[in-house]
């Protein structure tokens, strides 16, 4: 297995579909790569492109916000990563992100999947559907939000992403359930 600078430099050289062909910036991932928790987002928006860094931009502010109220510590407690490495921008509409396609998911696949292999988190948990796409992960978000699943020796909890138009209050709460329910395992 390679190392996490190998990797970075791997992702890096990636021409494997249109997002990449005007060499777009990669942004890879940011946070403690030895904590136990991983968070998986969907794909950098405009702000993480231009930084190479994720979670830097409006999303990345609320998420901010939301683990702070739930307890963690995102420096030490966390490594942050997303699905697609390169920015989703409608062909039509330069400036508007959109949702990846399935076809970019497969691409990417490989990257997230080493990336996990590498940081060997004990908990992941996912932000929005398209993290959960990555984990085959097919039922309604509204009915596991915060909930616990196990996959691979691993515990996973899907949550709403943090731009979703939901009550920053459940997607705190899902949070706080989470932040508790690692606690006891870890005791
Ligand atoms: N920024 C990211 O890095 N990931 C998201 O899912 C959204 C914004």
């Amino acid at each position: 297995m390679q190392n996490l600078e190998e990797l970075k430099n791997q992702v890096k050289k990636c021409k494997k579909c249109e997002l990449c062909s005007n060499n777009a910036t990669k942004v890879f991932g940011k946070g403690n790569e030895y904590a136990e928790i991983m968070i998986i987002g969907e794909a950098p928006g405009e702000k993480e492109e231009i930084d190479g860094i994720p979670f830097v931009g409006r999303a990345g502010e609320k998420l901010n916000k939301y683990l702070k109220e739930a307890g963690f510590d995102k420096e030490k407690d966390i490594y942050f990563a997303n699905v697609l490495k390169c920015r989703t921008t409608d062909k039509n509409n330069n400036k508007k992100d959109r949702r990846p396609q399935e076809d970019e998911i497969k691409n990417c696949r490989t990257f997230l999947k080493q990336q996990i292999e590498i940081i060997n988190p004990k908990f992941i948990i996912l932000c929005g559907v398209t993290a959960m796409k990555f984990f085959k992960i097919t039922e309604p978000l509204k009915n596991i939000h915060g909930k616990e699943i196990s996959k691979n020796g691993r515990k996973i909890y899907p949550v709403y992403h943090p731009v979703a138009r939901v009550k920053d209050e459940i997607k705190i709460n899902d949070l706080k359930n989470i932040k508790r329910k690692i606690k006891e395992q870890n005791e």
